[in-house]
């Protein structure tokens, strides 16, 4: 280490001190860190040559075609398959999708699983124990069910809506994100299992997936989606880091010297090991490039990191010193998370029931009350005649497709194909899942009279909406991971059934079933909306629950809702317009690259490029109503300590998230999220609540390090990023740090 980096460190030491009070605590069990490494490095020094290059590679155990090899007997049907050295009692990895559940791959598993909400939905509870608990649950259902690695944690910042896979991760800040998905990894880790984090990074798109280069400066880098790993990390301390099947600033990023090297391992000081994305791995250099393991090998042009690395590290020392890392690496993985000491399949039985009240509640924190005029929800249970209208809501709710797709007992209560030829025509199916929000809404009003249309004709879901009291129309958008989408309408002439519906029955309310933000032409004909998201195994309960008053709602989003497209950094999804649609993301033609220019926005993502650019939302970011009121009193600060004290003044008990934002600089506007908590309040009821601010998140990074300008720093409370309190301003000193290694203490919410 140079002189220079020494004392950047020291600098850095001393300055994370004073922040080491009520906030900060050390990871859990500090101790386990060491054991793992040493155990790791003993496991080492006893393999021989033959067998280190058993942990690198693995496959996919799924029946790939006619002559591809059966999957090894203690194999189990799911995403990866990485086998074990018994002889030193290093467990084979046993992999399955996802951050939503153990996934159904395709209807190859016939045993059903909990689905928790999508991850947008997770998100917008706001709710860090909430998460955890999601994550234990499924982590628990992983390991019952004889896995022993959950590729979960997925964390990609939403920097295009149009992204098909947003519904997968948890919006648009890292902070916000970052902290959830340290709090997801956690809990699924907590069954001595991995977690990976993925896909790192900048994965901000599904078009060209495998080919299109984000360019982005490091300083923007590392202020955005490398700041919600790193925050992921702290946190949770997954096991393995999945890389991504984008190209960073030119180098594929699963054989990025930058991204795996310096920044994860060099700077962050990570200790376990980078797997592959399933067929990202360009050869065999990504050995000396950082990746640990390629994953689903099938998948890429050859297998690199068997026999081939074997025979590299014969004669290259740089290649044998890799190989040796690898196996630590991975080793440490399987230590620190205890995989050995617990077997796959030890998981006990799964508490089907337990499981489905933990995605219900998810699911009720999740849903956010968008608009509520003239407090028309929630609804009564004496309402005589409710017109529901489209949406499948007579036979389940929507889920999010690709592999992180989960089904419960029984697979899908309907599937739709879109249709198309060749070996991933299936995996562009639509499908909802078993839980029926007509049945539920019946449940809770019995006494109502329900007319069900299912929306295709609208002059017949205008003749029923006319006859009822209150339309309900369920609109749906689906996304899948391999594409994204063209525009932010709703599909199949929703909106055109919604305007009709609504002009025919004033007291017209919508739920959103969909992926991510959606553009509502027919808004201010409606009374209410409400975003249900893909709101999983218990999704129409939720809706039920919260439209007629079970669950007073307090989701929030997190992520911004434009008013259009035009309010986007850029026009198309990079490659849309000029790419025919591809699933598997494969370039057309062997060297094309095709760029996303992520500099555009920098680290202004979402509600922060709207401040930039003087935007305003449709719904903005940290937006979501309630049926009670809240009020938050004047913020006090004192350094990057804040308090304010939330009421709650209505006359239900509920939920809300206090927010805190940047606001300004030195008289430089630039916004951000520096703190949030979630505080549920009796009617009645008040709570202080205290932010310690992350220094990260009012710092720039520059030359290597972070930074904070002396001057003047503006702060407000925002009930979200556009509505905000008092500013309040700060006198704050001129600091420079570099992050802790991953491991030591660090601060935690
Ligand atoms: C996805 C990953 C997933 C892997 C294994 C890839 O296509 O990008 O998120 O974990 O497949 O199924």
């Amino acid at each position: 280490m140079t002189h220079h980096r020494v004392m950047l460190l020291a600098t850095t030491l001393a300055i994370l001190a004073p922040f080491a009070g009520t906030g900060a605590i050390a990871r859990d069990r500090p101790q386990a860190g060491r054991d793992a490494s040493a155990r790791a490095e003993a496991t080492l020094r006893r393999m021989r040559g033959d067998e280190k290059t058993v942990l690198t590679h693995g496959i996919m155990p799924l029946p790939l075609g006619e002559n591809a090899p059966a999957p090894p007997a203690d194999a189990i049907a799911g995403a990866g398959y990485v086998p074990g050295l018994p002889r030193l009692g290093v467990p084979a990895l046993r992999e399955t999708d996802a951050s939503l559940g153990v996934a159904y791959v395709f209807g190859l598993r016939k045993d059903g699983a909990t689905a928790l909400p999508s991850g947008l939905a997770m998100a917008s509870s706001w709710n860090d124990a909430l998460v955890e608990q999601g994550g234990r649950m499924i982590g628990g259902e992983a390991k019952a069910k004889g896995f022993n690695v959950l590729l979960a944690g997925g964390v990609n910042l939403m920097r295009d809506p149009r992204n098909g896979r947003n519904f997968e991760y948890l919006g648009e800040d890292p902070l916000l994100a970052g902290t959830l998905a340290g709090h997801a990894i956690r809990g699924i880790q907590s069954n001595n299992i991995i977690s990976t984090i993925k896909h790192f990074a900048l994965n901000g798109q599904e078009t060209a997936r495998k080919f299109v280069d984000s360019t982005i400066s490091e300083s923007a880098a590392r202020e955005s989606d490398l700041l919600a790993f790193r925050i992921g990390m702290e946190i949770g301390n997954p096991g393995s880091v999945m890389c991504a099947y984008n190209r960073v600033n030119g180098e594929q990023a699963c054989a990025s010297d930058r991204l795996l090297n310096r920044v994860l391992k060099r700077d962050w000081g990570y200790k376990g090991f980078v797997m592959s994305d399933w067929g990202a791995v360009p050869g065999l250099n990504a050995a000396l490039k950082g990746l640990d393991q390629q994953s689903g090998e099938q998948l890429d042009t050859g297998v690199f990191f068997g026999d081939r690395l074997a025979a590299a590290a014969q004669s290259d020392p740089a290649y044998a010193a890799r190989r040796d890392d690898m196996n630590r690496r991975i080793l440490w993985a399987i230590y620190e998370h205890g995989l050995d000491r617990s077997p796959a399949g030890a998981g006990g039985a799964i508490d089907v029931q337990g499981n489905a009240d933990v995605a219900q509640r998810v699911a009720e924190q999740g849903i956010v009350l968008l608009r509520n005029q003239h407090g028309a929800l929630p609804l009564a249970a004496s309402s005589r005649r409710i017109a529901v209208i489209g949406g499948y809501a007579d036979t389940g709710v929507l889920s999010g497709a690709g592999s992180s797709q989960v089904q419960g007992q029984g697979g899908p209560a309907l599937s739709i194909p879109l249709g198309g030829t060749g070996p991933w025509a299936s995996f562009i199916t639509q499908s909802y899942q078993r839980s029926v929000p007509l049945a539920a809404m019946k449940a809770l009003a019995p006494q109502t009279d329900f007319r069900f249309r299912d929306g295709r004709y609208i002059a017949d879901a205008v003749a029923q909406a006319k006859a009822a009291d209150v339309a309900i129309v369920f609109a749906t958008q689906w996304s899948t991971e391999g594409l994204d989408q063209p525009d932010l309408s709703l599909p199949n002439g929703q909106d055109a059934l919604i305007d009709a519906v609504a002009r025919a029955n004033p007291n017209t309310i919508v739920v959103l079933e969909t992926g991510g933000p959606v553009l509502m032409p027919w808004l201010d004909r409606t009374v209410a909306v409400v975003e249900a998201w893909y709101p999983g195994g218990r999704g129409g309960e939720a809706i039920a629950s919260v439209l007629f008053g079970r669950t007073n709602p307090s989701g929030h989003l997190p992520i911004t809702f434009p008013a259009g497209i035009n309010q986007l950094p850029r026009r198309v999804v990079d490659g849309f317009d000029v790419l025919e649609p591809d699933f598997t993301g494969n370039p057309p033609h062997g060297d094309m690259v095709l760029k996303a220019d992520y500099n555009i926005e920098g680290s202004d993502i979402g509600y922060r490029w709207n401040a930039r650019q003087h935007l305003k939302a449709l719904f903005p970011f940290g937006h979501g109503l309630s049926y009670t009121r809240f009020t938050t009193s004047a913020l006090q600060m004192n350094g990057t300590r804040a308090s304010v004290t939330v009421a709650n003044t209505g006359d239900r008990d509920g939920a809300t998230v206090a927010q805190l934002y940047l606001v300004s600089r030195n008289g430089k506007p630039g916004q951000r999220l520096v703190g949030y908590q979630r505080v549920d309040l009796a009617r009645g009821g008040s709570q202080r609540v205290d932010f310690d601010i992350d220094p990260r998140l009012l710092a720039d990074w520059a030359d290597g390090g972070w930074s904070m300008p002396a001057g003047t720093y503006v702060f407000a409370t925002g009930e979200d990023a556009e509505t905000l309190g008092m500013p309040v301003s700060v006198r704050m000193a001129a600091r420079r740090w570099i992050d802790a290694p991953l491991g030591q203490p660090v601060r935690q919410r």
